[in-house]
Parts: structure tokens; sequence; C-alpha cells
């Protein structure tokens, strides 16, 4: 019995993560999107239930799949389907994890016919989505809320700068200048910063492990 209970340290435990690229459509066949393959989010999923939380995750297009009684994937499309399926969970999780690479801009407008092809140039006009991650940080009550970061350059004040302006506990920095890490790939190299400053740098390592990494700082925070 205690042998279980230590085995499965997120028992009891709710964690909504994102995950995946967001689509942003143009007109009926076209879409701004991103490379996010939705690896890392569901290593995490996996990772956690496997720890014992009842998972949910909340995934842009991919083809990534998490089979687990533990999980509940919800799938969408747009930055702005994410973000009414993410508030409705949110009140109920005891952590968020936002892994997904939601589009910062979508098409002003969407076309409903096929834009025709005529001009030399085409100009699109785009404007901002809204914020996931931060829209979560303005409204947590005891929820533990991890971010990441991609960054290419100046990359911990970044990340230190996103974790501070959107109130997270943790920021996961993904590295891109290790040419194993990032999207598409099979490992990452990332460091976890946590608000009160405590840096921890990691190697590179494969997704799973480093969702195992990332879930131990977290289970640290709920068991403090
Ligand atoms: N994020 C989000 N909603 C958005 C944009 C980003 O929830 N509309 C989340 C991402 O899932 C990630 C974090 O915010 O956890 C940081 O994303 P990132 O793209 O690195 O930062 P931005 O704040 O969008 O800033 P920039 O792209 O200019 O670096
Ligand atoms: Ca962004």
């Amino acid at each position: 019995e205690a042998d279980i209970l230590k085995n499965l340290p997120l028992k009891n435990k709710k964690i909504l993560i994102t995950a995946g690229p967001t689509y942003e459509a143009l007109d009926p066949v076209r879409f701004i999107g991103n490379h996010s393959s939705g690896k890392m989010g569901f290593e995490i999923a996996k990772a956690a239930a496997s720890l014992g939380a009842e998972v949910i995750i909340v995934t842009g297009p991919t083809h990534q799949k998490a089979e687990h009684s533990l999980i509940q994937v919800i799938p969408v499309v747009s930055a702005q389907d994410m973000y009414e399926a993410v508030h409705q969970h949110f009140n109920f999780v005891d952590v968020a994890i936002l892994s997904a690479a939601v589009a910062d801009y979508r098409p002003k407008e969407v076309s409903q016919s096929k834009i025709k092809k005529k001009g030399e140039t085409l100009t699109l006009e785009l404007e901002k989505t809204k914020d996931i991650l931060a829209s979560l940080g303005a409204i947590k009550t005891k929820q533990i809320l991890v971010g990441f970061a991609l960054e290419t350059d100046n990359e911990l004040e970044n990340a230190k700068g996103k974790l501070k302006k959107k109130n997270l506990d943790l920021i996961v920095l993904n590295s891109l200048k290790d040419k194993g890490a990032g999207f598409k790939k099979d490992t990452n190299k990332v460091t976890i910063i946590d608000k009160n400053n405590n840096i921890n740098a990691y190697q590179l390592k494969s997704k799973a492990e480093v969702a195992r990494d990332i879930l131990s700082v977290i289970t640290q925070k709920l068991n403090a």
C-alpha cells in the first residue's frame, strides 16, 4: 500500500495541459499554422497519468495519441477554441501546463469563400489572439501554473520576463540553440525557472524524460 502510493505521487491531482499548434483560418481551405508536433505536451500527459494524475489535454491539430484511462483528449483548432476549452476546465484543476504553440496573430477577417488568385502581391491584416497563459495567470487561485518559453536570444531574461508578466509558478525554457532540441524533434534541452528565481538547467534528453523532470519539479511544489 505505502509503496503503491509512493509510486503514484500525483494520485487525486487534476492536470490540464495544452499541446500542439493552432490553425488560424484565412478562408474555408487555408490557415496560418506552425510546425509544433504536440509531442512535448503528449509526453507530459502520459507521464502525469502514469504518476496517477487525472489529465485533460486540450490539443491543436496533431497526430499524437494518448490512450490511457486517466487522459481525456479535447481536440481544438484555433487559439480562440483553445482559450474557451481551457477556461471550461481551469477552475477544477490543481495544475495547468501550457505547452501549446499558440498563434500570436490570426487573420483579422476570415473570407467565407476561397480567396481567388489576383494581383502579384497579397497583403493580409492580422490581429492578436488572446494570450491563454496570461489569462490564467490573471485568475488563478491555488493552481500551479506552468508556461513554456521558446527563445532564440536573451533566453533567460526573456523567460524570466514571461514568468513574471504572466504570473506563473514555473516556466520551462526551451533552448533552440541546441540542434537536437525543439519542434519535430524527439529531444529537448530545457531550463526550469520558478517564481523564486531557482534555476535548473537540464541536459539534452528525450521529451519523455523532460516530461518526467517537469513533473518532478511540480510534484515537489504540490507537496511543499
Ligand atoms: N501562450 C498562450 N497563448 C498565446 C500565446 C502563448 O497560452 N496566445 C503560451 C504558450 O503556450 C507558452 C507561453 O505562452 O506556454 C509562452 O509562449 P511564447 O510564444 O514563448 O511567448 P509569447 O508570450 O507569445 O511571446 P513571443 O512569442 O513574442 O516570444
Ligand atoms: Ca508566441
